[in-house]
């Protein structure tokens, strides 16, 4: 595949990270060092401008760069390039005093004090016009200077106001939606329930929480208006950029997991995906393997956000964090792989929060590459410098691509109407969890999946699994027969194809939309599990290559009008003897249908099937080893990660590795943490 840069100016990945030299005006000799520490540390990048607003415009209209200039060029010329904040993280206290709206309100509809950051109101007209002013100052003074890579907005997007001007805004962006036809919405969000019926668009307030929370189409579209107004937020600073001039690409700091909008939506409007990585090394609760894999799942999601370029690493914390209730420090090696994870898996940065530790306030615990002894022989420093020396020696790697063809389906609205409905158990739902099962099994495979959306494009993929696809978007029954009639392996599981895209229920048998033909089923109850109900399913005809007997866990479904062929049956309860997994021949391809959460290792014998009828090649990884693979025009990039306590060693290798300048034919041994990238 052809190489993409993200900035063709920089040779090789991009290291480096948050700095605030702000914090150190006064100490001119603090930032002389910096300097010189950086480059020792390979570092060639520096996030700036992140929270600077009061350094900017310390009073209204009083802005100036003057501290900033300097050190930016003082960077350049010591080959640092700087990506370059929009400072609306977090207010200057004279801008609330001022214009009190840009303060966000609670979800009883109270104002805020002011303080703290990301809590500013996004629909604030106010707000919008001081962002307006310190952007174009912003853009104006920089844009186009030699050292300026590209533009980060704000930071973190996330939250929801619930002010009078965001009920409005609301209320309008429904009125769009609903082609301002108060019948329409009504029979969208089923409102004669319990007399809920509106009369107007005016009406209508956001789920407050002493309030109209409880149905569940305004709580979905409230979660979809809430998308469209941080994007429209992150639009209109762009929007300034531009219009100042700035030409660089620009980017936003995604956060894993996300919940609060639906990041497919919103990547449409940026130039390059950035998300902020912060594993919880060494916990107490899972192996540092399995932790590490839950990392992988939110590199392919955003990887696949934008899957014609590399994606930013854009933080990561230098040996520790100091929010999360245990703060532990990575041990030796940790670093390293964290870092060279994110790159195996398409990232073509590695950059930290922070360069500095802050000297007080509430991140001056927080871990950073140059530490409170301002020394290089710190372990996290030299841990740093070392990985440096390894990102310059594989700067090949810059601009490669991910080329996969499986693909678990993973949407946003079906997340929140999971979590909101009624129904299963309100413990056990899980849908995040599911997903990530399932991905894990294809990385023990050696096969990395990407992660899409129902309105993605599919035409690479030759598997997709999608698990509890709940709500079925407009057309996606007829784009999932479409699928597996021109030869792809589809899965889905219990739960799917209940409603429709305003949670409406799907009339005339489950899964909706025609999917019933495609799985050659039908599903007509899901029972709920409580922890110690023992049910199990039993696995026919797979004798030696599937367990005799699986183990069910918190949701069985009973399945009617089966005319797939049937792979197990329930053993046990008042399901015994009817199926519990199908297979449907469905034109070229198949449609699989598992109806009972089980554990996922427990169906590797399907995964294994599925990859068969495909033809794509696969073979079991070591435990705690992970694989991914990144492709140039004429050479193929595979990165192993021994992310287990122990060493592992991996057949079958054939090319040379990079880190090591090793040709290695057979078996590739790995140590605890350690990485090797094969070239072939
Ligand atoms: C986030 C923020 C940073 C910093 C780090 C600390 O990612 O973007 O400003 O607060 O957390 O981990």
């Amino acid at each position: 595949m052809a190489r993409n840069f993200l900035f063709p100016q920089v040779e090789g990945l991009l290291h480096g990270g948050d700095y605030n030299p702000e914090q150190w005006l006064d100490r001119p000799d603090i930032l002389e060092k910096d300097i010189k520490l950086m480059k020792e540390a390979g570092i060639n990048t520096v996030t700036m401008g992140v929270f600077s607003w009061a350094v900017h415009e310390p009073t209204e209209g009083n802005i100036s760069f003057d501290w900033l200039e300097p050190i930016m060029n003082r960077l350049y010329d010591n080959g640092i390039y700087t990506i370059l904040a929009t400072p609306t993280g977090a207010r200057p206290a004279w801008l609330d005093e001022k214009y009190p709206s840009a303060m966000r309100c609670d979800d009883m509809g109270v104002r805020n004090h002011h303080g703290v950051r990301h809590n500013h109101c996004m629909q604030s007209p106010e707000f919008r016009q001081k962002v307006q002013i310190i952007d174009t100052a912003l853009a104006k003074k920089f844009a186009n200077h030699p050292g300026l890579l590209m533009w980060h907005i704000s930071n973190e997007l996330g939250g929801y106001c619930y002010c009078d001007t965001c009920k409005k805004k609301f209320q309008e962006w429904l009125a769009d939606r609903y082609d301002h036809d108060i019948n329409k919405l009504n029979k969208a969000w089923w409102t004669t329930f319990w007399s809920h019926t509106f009369n107007s668009f005016d009406q209508i307030e956001p789920p407050y929480a002493n309030g109209e929370n409880c149905v569940l189409g305004l709580n979905l579209d409230w979660k979809r208006y809430n998308t469209w107004s941080a994007t429209d937020f992150m639009k209109f600073e762009i929007m300034t950029l531009r219009s100042a001039g700035a030409k660089e690409p620009t980017t936003t700091n995604y956060m894993e997991w996300f919940y609060d909008y639906d990041y497919r939506y919103m990547s449409q409007f940026i130039d390059v995906i950035s998300w902020d990585n912060y594993p919880e090394s060494h916990n107490n609760w899972q192996s540092d393997a399995d932790h590490m894999l839950e990392r992988s799942f939110n590199h392919a999601l955003f990887r696949s956000l934008k899957p014609d370029k590399p994606f930013m690493m854009m933080e990561s914390a230098p040996g520790v964090v100091n929010w999360r209730p245990y703060n532990k420090y990575r041990r030796p090696g940790m670093h390293k792989l964290i870092s060279m994870q994110a790159v195996a898996a398409g990232s073509d940065t590695v950059q930290y929060f922070q360069i500095r530790k802050s000297r007080g306030s509430s991140e001056q615990w927080h871990g950073a590459v140059i530490d409170h002894i301002g020394t290089n022989d710190t372990r996290i420093f030299k841990e740093v410098a070392s990985l440096g020396q390894d990102l310059k020696k594989i700067s090949e790697i810059a601009g490669t691509m991910a080329d996969n063809k499986v693909a678990i389906l993973y949407d946003w609205d079906n997340r929140w109407a999971i979590d909101d409905a009624w129904a299963l158990a309100k413990d056990t739902k899980n849908y995040d969890k599911t997903c990530l099962e399932v991905y894990k099994e294809f990385m023990s495979l050696g096969v990395e999946p990407d992660i899409v959306g129902s309105n993605d494009d599919w035409s690479k993929y030759k598997i997709i699994c999608a698990p509890m696809l709940y709500v079925l978007q407009d057309g996606i029954g007829d784009k999932i027969a479409l699928f597996v009639e021109e030869g792809g392996q589809f899965l889905s599981t219990y739960f799917t194809g209940y409603v429709n895209k305003d949670l409406l229920s799907n009339l005339g048998g489950f899964p909706g939309q025609g999917l019933d033909k495609v799985f050659g089923l039908r599903s007509e109850e899901i029972d709920t599990l409580y922890p110690e109900d023992k049910v199990t399913i039993k696995i026919i005809d797979k004798a030696g290559l599937a367990p005799h007997s699986i183990n069910v866990y918190d949701y069985q479904e009973m399945l009617r009008d089966v005319s797939a062929d049937v792979l197990a049956k329930y053993n046990d309860d008042y399901l015994a003897g009817t199926p519990a997994i199908t297979r449907n021949e469905f034109g070229k391809g198949h449609a699989y249908y598992v109806a009972c959460r089980t554990n996922q290792s427990d169906l590797e014998f399907l995964y294994r099937e599925m990859l068969d009828h495909t033809g794509i090649v696969y073979s079991k990884l070591p435990t705690g080893v992970e694989k991914h693979t990144r492709y140039s025009d004429d050479s193929a990039y595979d990165f192993y990660l021994n992310c287990g306590d122990d060493h592992a060693t991996i057949k079958k290798i054939d090319g040379e590795d990079i880190i090591s300048n090793a040709e290695i034919h057979g078996s590739l041994k790995l140590d605890k943490y350690e990485i090797a990238i094969i070239k072939h």
